[in-house]
């Protein structure tokens, strides 16, 4: 019998999409595809896949133990599931700058799965971007200045804000915060990904603040570039499975007054070295 398994990648360095599979009824030789090209492609995207919450967590569980967002309630029941949602009386979205999810925290996740359940007609993509090819970009010099220094990263200005738009009391929390290398090594594959982004990378400590704040703008600017980038166009029961090691990603909204609407699940990573 032919192997329905295929993978259609999407741009040379990021993103492919994964196609006979059904990922409530994984085996072990396919789960195995399935890391490898996660692996390989930084970001995985899968369509038709009308799952429960108990089998988004249950898919995530196999890949690594679930993780409840620091600042996000979750769904009654499911603390570690994380409601995307955004409709005509939303006043921001999640994830609306480019990121890498919870970067601020000591052992940031290794990977976020999104599955929609809600599309707009129009709009409301997701851009991918590859860290290893913005960091594979940049002159020798740049990456020998890098090599080797860190960066604060923060949640608090990020995570207060979004609370202040919404008008949802924090109660004065604290939100986490760590330095990490800016060019780490993932873990997998051995490569060297640039590790900073505009939502919570605040200050290189070893630099003065005028240097810091110049090297960071040229890094934000970088990591933008359209040859680093895919973009998904969501479908009902699509699912996006990202590895925050080595991408960041941007959600669009552009879709405003229509709704989007999907859980997340986010699985805990290693410290980065
Ligand atoms: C996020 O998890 O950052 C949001 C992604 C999206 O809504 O596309």
């Amino acid at each position: 019998m032919a192997d329905p398994f295929s993978i259609r990648p999407l741009t040379p360095v990021i993103g492919a999409e994964i196609h006979g599979v059904d990922l409530d009824r994984l085996d072990e030789p396919t789960f195995q595809r399935i890391q490898q090209a996660f692996t390989d492609c930084g970001v995985i995207f899968f369509r038709d896949q009308d799952i429960s919450v108990e089998s988004q967590k249950a898919l995530g569980e196999r890949f690594g133990e679930l993780v409840i967002h620091p600042n996000d309630p979750g769904l009654d029941g499911h603390p570690e599931v994380m409601i995307i949602h955004a409709d005509e009386t939303s006043v921001r979205v999640a994830g609306e700058r480019w990121h890498s999810d919870v970067s601020c925290a000591e052992c940031p996740p290794m990977g976020s799965i999104l599955h929609m359940h809600v599309v707009p007609e129009h709009g409301g993509d997701t851009l991918f971007a590859s860290m290893y090819a913005a960091y594979e970009a940049l002159s020798d010099r740049m990456k020998s200045l890098l090599d080797g220094l860190t960066a604060i990263h923060d949640g608090g200005p990020y995570y207060r804000e979004a609370n202040r738009l919404i008008g949802r009391d924090d109660g004065g929390r604290e939100y986490p915060h760590a330095e990490h290398p800016i060019v780490r090594t993932h873990p997998v594959s051995g490569r060297k990904a640039l590790f900073v982004n505009q939502m919570f990378t605040v200050r290189i400590p070893e630099l003065p603040q005028v240097e810091s704040d110049a090297i960071l703008a040229f890094l934000f600017a970088h990591v933008q570039r359209p040859d680093f980038q895919c973009r998904f166009r969501w479908q009902p029961n699509s699912i996006a499975f990202w590895d925050n090691r080595c991408t960041q990603h941007h959600a669009v909204w552009d879709y405003w007054p229509e709704t989007r609407s999907g859980f997340r699940v986010t699985i805990r990573g290693d410290r980065p070295s």
